[in-house]
């Protein structure tokens, strides 16, 4: 009998680009699961913060990314993180974290460690991640890669009204400026940095409503099911 293959959705791209909303959609659409890899190097961050450990420190950083058990609930149209059973959804999402988190992303020993709980997180199909090295370095077997951009003045835009929602006012040229850095430091670093996948499909999401971004993709991603769909 045939089977309805579950692929895997890579989606990667700058901060703020629409990235996780669209990500989020398309998961519920399609019935899959998912992953905010970003989440999970910002707990990385967040711990280190707690333990006064220097985001620096790569082999302490490491010792607590290897400590820590990270897993993912989901409750409606929210998803939570949970690390070491503390939801720390809202704690990971401050500008602090913003502020310390590149020296830990650029950390080879906390990504190898990141992306090993990625993998297995994805191994049986069926998932939607959201990253910078999702399409490249985790899943580079990925049936669906997608790679997001948007103009930095419309993704700090976004980022200003996410965080006025929780009753942070931050200026813009703030955001702009930090989000700039933080491209940067992403886009420069030597291991999983944020670069198309030769074979991902590029949305420039400038002037893109949600709704669009994610039917896009949503149908991009039915293609790839009737295409890979066989016998299992
Ligand atoms: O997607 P985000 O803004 O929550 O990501 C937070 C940081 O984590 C960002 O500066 C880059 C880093 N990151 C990464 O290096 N690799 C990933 N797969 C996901 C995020």
């Amino acid at each position: 009998m045939g089977k309805i293959r579950k692929i895997i959705v890579a989606i990667d791209g700058p901060a703020a680009s629409g990235k996780s909303t669209t990500a989020r959609e398309v998961a519920k659409k399609l019935g899959y699961t998912y992953i905010d890899s970003g989440a999970m190097y910002r707990a990385v961050t967040l711990r280190a913060l707690q333990e006064k450990v220097p985001v620096e420190a790569q082999q302490q950083v490491a010792e607590l990314a290897q400590k820590m058990e990270l897993k993912f609930g989901w409750n409606n149209a929210r998803t939570i993180i949970y690390m070491d059973g503390e939801d720390v959804s809202e704690k990971i999402r401050t500008p602090l974290i913003d502020q310390k988190i590149s020296p830990v992303a650029a950390n080879p020993l906390v990504r190898r460690i990141l992306v090993r709980k990625q993998q297995q997180l994805g191994r049986v199909g069926g998932v939607v991640m959201d990253g910078r090295d999702i399409g490249t370095v985790v899943f580079p077997q990925a049936e669906l890669k997608i790679f997001m951009i948007a103009r930095v003045q419309e993704r700090a835009l976004r980022r200003q009204k996410e965080l006025e929602q929780k009753g942070m006012k931050v200026d813009l040229e703030k955001i702009i400026a930090d989000m700039e850095y933080r491209d940067q430091q992403d886009a420069g670093r030597s291991h999983g940095p944020l670069k198309k996948a030769d074979d991902a499909v590029e949305i420039d999401t400038t002037g893109l409503t949600i709704p669009e971004q994610v039917d896009r993709i949503y149908r991009l991603a039915m293609e790839k099911i009737s295409e890979t769909t066989g016998l299992v």
